[in-house]
């Protein structure tokens, strides 16, 4: 399955997607296509994100689609829908991507655009979902696997991974400990994707 991955950030999610992809192709002969596992084809990006390196050094197409290069918000919207699906995506990734989906792209890979939160959905919806749950003092919060719709963070659930809130946690101590439950999730749930997709 060719799958495209939007990131906005350091990209840890992009790096385990990219490993996951390695070992598979280390461990079975044939195409991507044949072991039903996944290629990432493209990674775009809504800003200078740090993570777009990660891509490079595989090789990886990457291009940036930045807000202030368009006349508004639609045309952005447009410009990214464009350019994800000139790499013909079977399913789009979100990851680290902090910025919402448009009708544009949402129309054109309906059921096909997933995104991972560091949060237990529907508790702690939207950008600061560690922040959020901290300050409310959960004891357990956690990462969430959603299929993407046009609301924030609101799509169907695919997987959730729960991760304990520990005294004297700080949002980055515990962001660290949810994205290292995040991403294995995530590889979890493409490649079950990519395995769909591919029978
Ligand atoms: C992830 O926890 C993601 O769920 C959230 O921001 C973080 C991005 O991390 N939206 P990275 O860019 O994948 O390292």
């Amino acid at each position: 399955a060719r799958i495209v991955v939007l990131i906005s950030g350091t990209g840890s999610n992009l790096a385990a997607l990219l490993e996951a992809q390695r070992s598979d192709a280390e461990a079975s002969a044939g195409s991507a296509q044949e072991r039903g596992s996944y290629e990432i084809v493209g990674v775009v990006a809504d800003r200078d994100a740090a993570g777009l390196a990660h891509a490079a050094e595989a090789g990886i197409p990457t291009s940036v689609v930045r807000l202030k290069d368009h006349a508004d918000r639609a045309a952005w919207d447009d410009a990214l829908a464009r350019e994800v699906s000139a790499l013909a995506p079977d399913l789009v990734v979100l990851a680290g991507f902090m910025k919402l989906i448009g009708a544009p792209l949402l129309t054109a890979h309906p059921g096909r655009i997933i995104n991972t939160h560091p949060a237990l959905l529907p508790s702690f919806p939207g950008a600061h979902g560690v922040r959020d749950a901290l300050a409310h003092g959960v004891k357990v919060t956690g990462a969430s696997v959603i299929e993407v719709d046009p609301g924030v963070d609101t799509g169907r659930i695919l997987a959730q991974r729960a991760v304990d809130v520990l005294d004297g946690d700080t949002e980055e101590s515990l962001h660290e400990r949810i994205k290292a439950v995040e991403r294995e999730m995530l590889v979890e749930v493409v490649r079950e994707r990519a395995c769909s997709l591919a029978r």
